[in-house]
């Protein structure tokens, strides 16, 4: 069998967010940002709840709990603040990257270390000049770096004056804010993302896009709230309109420019083989493809029609919204791949988004990770091949990965041959995808080096090849140790994907 089948300029590595990895949060100018709201959801706790799903309770989403998070910080646990120290170790932690051989490293940039309150007239220059050396750093280490404008952190300010991306101001103030670090680092950066899961503001609207349901002091389009949907519609119409004015101004600023959206890809299975169930995946389906669909196609798919007049969802378009959308596609796609979804017909001629992340209905075929979400390798080459056969544009698999409970043994090492065969299994099936055809260029583990998790602000859900000593409310001496995973993953991409096997010295 040949096994040379990855491009060999194929772009290996790992991906963070500014706000699960910096901390710093209020150092050298840094403005709030709606990631400092986040409070720690420990396992024991969701477990004594009973519950499973994790994008529910952990979020602030109430001015009423931002509020009181302000007041008294000290009575709430907010990970994000600290992180795991990268605004102070980078240097050392991309040199860890480098040492796996990284080619790539997917990062953000705080929105508000540059623009405090996110539409302030000129930028923090500390902030600027951060980036300047995170950026230097990879390049020292050949990396590029890979750089999302906003992953989960909008400015605090927008989000209370102004309900965040429900209003226009908060569309001129990316586009300024996307402007000035796009022309700034033009010569460092080559691939730009727009948006993290866009698809999130669905289930987690205050942190990926700045809505606070309800509770907005000012809202300058005079949107009226006509219900949650309503909202979530119009303040992703906006991002999407502020993500294709961002990919027309970086084609402006450099022709060399790449920038990507990102999908939060749920691939769907029905349950049975009744055709009712199997049209409940292609509802399913569709408000997953709707936002790639705007951001690839540059309009509305069809099928939004129905489900908007139906509930009486009317989402507003500025002059110049839809020549913008056409104007400003994306020049590729990616994608966070962690797991299938199992759908069964809920008895309704129109679909409605369910908001949650992990499926109520469990595919006996599929394990489970520690955190409930299925393990399917083979989904991933389906829904690869799905993306591919629907937009012909090439690939980016910006975030794959295992969250797991890692031991530490007695000698100090940490063994994680399960996070090696999630690995292996899924780069297995992206390489079955490119031998498919598919246009794959990139692959981004999730969490190179453990980090905050995002849906639930655990340090106990790691992810990393690397491990951080630090416990889910900042104890620990901050150390970083080489996991057994650390030598795979530095196997595969100097074999660049041809040896997979487990093999390895620890
Ligand atoms: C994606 C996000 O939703 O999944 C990341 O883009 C996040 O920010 C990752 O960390 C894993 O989710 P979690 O909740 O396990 O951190």
């Amino acid at each position: 069998m040949d096994n040379n089948v990855f491009p060999k300029d194929f772009l290996w590595g790992g991906a963070t967010a500014a706000n699960q990895i910096e901390g710093a949060f209020d150092e050298d100018g840094r403005g709030l940002a709606t990631s400092d709201f986040a409070r720690l959801v420990s396992k024991q706790e969701r477990d004594t709840e009973g519950k499973f799903d994790e994008h529910v309770p952990h979020n602030a989403s109430s001015s009423e709990m931002v509020a009181d998070m302000k007041a008294n910080p000290d009575s709430w646990h907010l990970p994000k603040r600290w992180g795991i120290d990268f605004y102070h170790t980078y240097k050392e932690d991309i040199a860890l990257l480098a040492e796996m051989g990284f080619k790539v490293f997917r990062m953000s940039i705080s929105w508000s270390r540059i623009f405090p309150n996110g539409d302030d007239k000129q930028p923090n220059e500390l902030g600027l000049a951060f980036y300047d050396k995170v950026f230097d750093e990879c390049h020292k280490h050949g990396i590029e770096p890979m750089v999302t404008l906003s992953h989960f952190d909008t400015p605090l300010h927008l989000a209370e004056e102004y309900g965040g991306f429900l209003s226009r101001h908060t569309v001129d103030a990316f586009v300024h804010y996307a402007q000035t670090v796009i022309a700034r680092y033009q010569s460092k950066v080559k691939y730009w993302l727009t948006f993290n899961e866009i698809n999130n503001v669905l289930s987690n609207p205050f942190t990926s896009s700045g809505v606070i349901l309800g509770g907005a002091k000012k809202v300058s389009d005079g949107n009226p709230y006509l219900g949650h949907w309503q909202e979530k519609f119009q303040a992703v119409h906006n991002q999407m309109v502020a993500s294709a004015l961002t990919v027309q101004l970086a084609h402006r600023i450099n022709p060399n420019l790449r920038v990507g959206n990102m999908l939060c890809r749920l691939e769907n299975y029905a349950e049975s083989t009744k055709p009712e169930d199997q049209l409940q995946v292609l509802f399913e389906d569709h408000f997953n493809w709707f936002f790639t669909d705007v951001q690839a196609n540059g309009e509305y798919p069809y099928y939004m029609k129905r489900f908007f007049k139906e509930n009486h969802i009317n989402v507003e378009f500025a002059p110049g919204d839809k020549e913008a959308l056409l104007e400003g596609t994306v020049d590729f796609i990616t994608i966070s791949y962690y797991m299938t979804y199992v759908m069964r017909y809920r008895g309704e001629p129109v679909p409605k988004p369910t908001g949650r992340l992990v499926s109520d209905i469990k595919n006996p075929n599929l394990e489970l990770s520690a955190w409930g979400w299925p393990i399917d390798p083979i989904g991933f080459r389906i829904t690869l091949n799905h993306i591919y056969d629907r937009y012909h544009l090439p690939i980016f698999i910006s975030e794959n990965g295992l969250g797991a409970v890692d031991q530490l043994e007695s000698d100090g090492r940490i063994i994680d041959d399960y996070r090696i065969d999630y690995m292996r299994k899924h780069v297995e099936q992206m390489r079955e995808a490119i031998k498919d055809g598919v246009d794959v260029f990139g692959y981004a583990w999730w969490g190179p080096i453990d980090l905050v998790s995002s849906g639930t602000s655990e340090m106990t859900k790691r992810y990393g090849m690397i491990y951080v000593d630090q416990d889910d409310y900042g104890q620990g001496t901050g150390e970083r140790k080489r996991k057994k995973s650390f030598y795979y993953y530095k196997k595969v991409i100097q074999s660049n994907g041809a040896e997979l096997d487990n093999d390895i010295k620890y």
